[in-house]
C-alpha cells in the first residue's frame, strides 16, 4: 500500500518527508518520490526501489526555510514500478500524491488527451493533476479547481497537492484511504497515512473521516466534506512508534485481519461494474482454445487454488485441477496448451510455485499469477498477472492475502463464464451483488471477537482438533487449521465433513476438539448429519453457524446472508481471530511463529 507525508513549516523538508517515508515502509513499496515548494519553485525527486535512492537523489538538496512538501511510497498497482509512475505527478505548476485507486480515471483521461493533454505516466493517479490544472485554465481559483477536481473523481484516495498558484498551501483529501493531519506549538503541519511518522513531531492530530477535504497553511486548517464546512477536532497522538505501525493492534496479524474489509474493497475497485467483471490485465490472452485450468501454489494459497476450483467449474464450467508446487514439479505432468495455467502466491518468490510456472511455460501453456507483489519473479514471468492489492502482509500467518486471493479468483471465475458465456446474465448479476457485499461481510464486529476471545481458553489442550466443512468450507477448514496450526503450536487437520466416518471419526472423544463449519447456503443437513455422528462419539464440537444447533458445546453464531461466499468470508475471520486468540493465550509469538517463514525461496 502506498504511504503518503505532508509537510509545511521551517525545518530542512527533505529531511521529515524522507524521514517520515521510511516509518511507512512496512506498507510495501516500490518507489518513492518527494517535491518541495519554496521561494515560488518546486524541486521534485523521484526514485525506483528503495528509500536509499531516494536519499542518494537527494544527497545535495537542501530546503530549509520555510516552505511546504510532499512525499510519497508507491506500491504499484496501475503501471509498473518505474520512475515515470512514481509519485509526485506533475502538471505545468501543480504537483500530486496519490494514495488509493481512481475507479473512473480512464474516462477522465480520455476528456482530458482530447483537450490536447499529455499523460507521461501509466497511472490513474495522473488525471488529478491534469484536471486540477485544466479547472484552473478555465479560469476557476485553485480551491474551487481542488473542490471540483474532488467532485470529478470516484473510487478511494488520500491525495495531496501542491500548486505554484498558491505556495503556502497543501491541499488534501481523504476517501477510503487514510489521512491524518497533525501540528505542533512551533507553527509546523504535518499529514500522513499513519501516526508514526508523526511521533515526536506532531503533538495534536485530526483523524479525518471519508469525505473530508480542504487545505493545510501555516496557522490554519480548512475543512470540507461536500457542501459543510467542518471543525477540526484535534486529539493527543500517541508516542510508541510500533505500536502506531500496527495502528492500535497488539499484532500485525490482528492489524491485518481487521484490514480484510478495506483491502477487498480496494481488490474489487474498477474491476467490477454492474455488467460483470472487466480484468484489462488479461486483455492480451485468447482464452478462446482454453477448455480446463491447472492451479498451482503452496501453504495458504494452495487453499486459496482449492477454493477456486469448485468456483471455476460450478460458475466458469471450465474443467480445473488444483496442484501442491513441490509436487507437481516432479511427477512429470502431462501439460497441454489448451489448459490455462494459473499460478497463486502472495509473495510472488515462492521457489516451488515458480519452478512450476518455468515448467508450464516451457510446455507453451498461457499462463497467468495471481499474487501480491507487483515486479516479483513470478509476475515476470507470467503471461498476466492480477494483483491482489492486499498491501504489505507482515504476518507470517497470512490473512489479508487469502481474502483478496479468493476474492480475485471469484472475479475470475465470472470472467471467464462470461467470456465462455457459460454463465447466464440472471447468475452473473447475483454473483457480482454478493461479490460487492463482501468487503462489508469482512468487518469485525466487536462482540464476535470478544466471544472467540472468551471462548478460546477451552481450547488449548486436547490432543487435536478437525476443522470440517463442505465443498468450498473445506478448503476454509484447511486453512482454518493450517491458521491454527502455524500460530498456537496445536494439532489441527481440515478434513471434509462427509469423509470423517471413513477414518478419522476413530479419533472422536471429548478431547478431539470439532470446529464444524455450518453454513446455511451449502449442504446444511448434510454437513449437520456428519457433525451429529461426531457429537454422537462424544467429540467436543464447537459449530460456526448461522442456525441454532442444538448438539454444539460451543457456539459462534454468524449472519444470515444469502449467498455462501458471503458465509464463507464471515468463517474465514472467525477461524482467524480464534487461531489467533489460542496463540495468544499460549504466549506464542503471533506474527513470527516459530520455525516458519513469510516467503520460501528454497525448495
Ligand atoms: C510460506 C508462508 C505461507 C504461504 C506459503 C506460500 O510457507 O509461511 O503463509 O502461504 O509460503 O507463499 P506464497 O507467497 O507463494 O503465497
Amino acid at each position: 500500500m502506498c504511504g503518503i507525508v505532508g509537510y509545511i513549516g521551517k525545518a530542512e523538508k527533505k529531511k521529515f518527508l524522507i524521514d517520515g517515508l521510511q516509518e511507512l515502509e512496512y506498507r510495501g513499496y516500490d518507489s518513492a518520490g518527494i517535491a518541495i515548494l519554496k521561494n515560488g519553485n518546486i524541486s521534485s525527486f523521484r526514485a525506483l526501489g528503495k528509500l536509499e535512492n531516494l536519499r542518494q537523489k537527494t544527497k545535495e538538496f537542501s530546503s530549509s526555510g520555510f516552505g511546504i512538501g510532499i512525499g510519497h511510497t508507491r506500491w504499484a498497482t496501475h503501471g509498473k514500478p518505474t520512475e515515470a509512475n512514481a509519485h509526485p505527478h506533475s502538471g505545468e505548476f501543480t504537483y500530486i500524491i496519490h494514495n488509493g485507486i481512481i475507479e473512473n480515471y480512464k474516462e477522465i483521461k480520455e476528456d482530458l488527451q482530447a483537450e490536447g493533454i499529455k499523460f507521461l505516466s501509466q497511472t490513474d493517479s495522473e488525471v488529478i493533476v491534469h484536471q486540477f490544472e485544466q479547472f484552473i485554465k478555465k479560469g476557476l481559483n485553485s480551491k474551487e479547481a481542488f473542490k471540483k477536481t474532488i467532485e470529478v473523481i470516484e473510487g478511494a484516495y488520500a491525495i495531496l497537492l501542491i500548486t505554484k498558484d498558491e505556495p503556502e498551501t497543501i491541499f488534501f483529501a481523504k476517501n477510503a484511504v487514510p489521512m491524518i493531519l497533525g501540528q505542533n506549538s512551533c507553527g509546523e503541519k504535518f499529514m500522513s497515512s499513519s501516526d508514526s511518522p508523526l511521533i515526536g513531531h506532531a503533538t495534536d492530530v485530526i483523524y479525518l473521516n471519508d469525505g473530508d477535504f480542504g487545505w493545510v497553511k501555516k496557522d490554519k486548517i480548512t475543512i470540507f466534506n461536500g457542501e459543510v464546512s467542518i471543525a477540526p477536532t484535534f486529539v493527543t497522538l500517541g508516542r510508541d512508534k510500533i505500536y502506531a505501525q500496527k495502528d492500535g493492534f497488539r499484532f500485525f496479524m490482528e492489524k491485518e485481519i481487521y484490514e480484510q474489509e478495506s483491502v477487498v474493497s480496494e481488490t474489487l475497485m474498477g474491476r467490477v461494474n454492474d455488467n460483470g467483471v472487466e480484468l484489462d490485465e488479461l486483455k492480451n490472452i485468447n482464452f478462446s482454445n482454453i477448455n480446463a485450468i491447472t492451479i498451482c501454489a503452496c501453504g495458504t494459497s494452495y487453499h486459496a487454488a482449492l477454493t477456486a476450483a469448485y468456483l471455476f467449474e460450478r460458475i466458469s464450467k471450465i474443467k480445473c485441477q488444483v496442484e501442491i508446487a513441490s509436487e507437481f514439479r516432479y511427477k512429470k505432468p502431462l501439460l497441454d496448451q489448451g489448459t490455462l495455467f494459473l499460478v497463486i502466491s502472495q509473495s510472488g518468490e515462492t521457489a516451488d510455485t515458480l519452478e512450476a510456472l518455468k515448467m508450464a511455460k516451457k510446455a507453451g501453456m498461457k499462463t497467468v499469477a495471481i499474487c501480491n507483489v507487483d515486479n516479483s519473479s513470478i509476475v515476470r514471468l507470467s503471461d498476466a498477472t492480477i494483483l491482489t492489492r492486499a498491501g504489505i502482509e507482515k504476518g507470517v500467518a497470512s490473512t489479508k492475502a487469502f481474502a483478496t486471493q479468493i476474492v480475485t479468483l471469484w472475479m475470475l471465475s465470472l470472467y471467464l463464464g462470461n467470456k465462455k458465456q457459460n454463465i447466464s446474465k440472471k447468475v452473473l448479476q447475483e454473483e457480482i451483488k454478493a461479490l460487492l457485499h463482501t468487503p462489508s461481510v469482512l468487518h469485525v464486529k466487536d462482540s464476535i471477537h470478544e466471544k472467540i476471545r472468551r471462548l478460546s481458553k477451552r481450547y488449548l489442550h486436547g490432543h487435536g482438533f478437525f476443522f470440517i466443512g463442505r465443498d468450498i468450507f473445506f478448503p476454509l477448514a484447511l486453512e482454518g487449521a493450517l491458521k491454527l496450526k502455524e500460530i498456537s503450536y496445536l494439532h489441527a487437520e481440515g478434513y471434509p465433513a462427509g469423509e470423517m466416518k471413513h477414518g478419522p471419526i476413530a479419533l472422536a472423544d471429548s478431547e478431539l476438539f470439532t470446529i464444524a463449519l455450518m453454513p446455511k447456503n451449502m449442504l446444511y443437513d448434510k454437513t449437520k448429519s456428519n457433525v451429529e455422528e461426531l457429537s454422537a462419539r462424544d467429540a467436543t464440537i464447537l459449530a460456526i453457524s448461522p442456525l441454532e444447533f442444538d448438539l454444539a458445546d460451543d457456539f459462534l453464531q454468524t449472519s444470515l446472508q444469502d449467498h455462501p461466499m458471503s458465509e464463507f468470508f464471515e468463517m474465514m475471520i472467525i477461524t482467524q481471530i480464534l487461531a489467533l486468540e489460542i496463540s495468544v493465550r499460549l504466549g506464542n509469538d503471533v506474527d513470527m511463529p516459530r520455525n516458519l517463514a513469510k516467503s520460501v525461496t528454497v525448495e
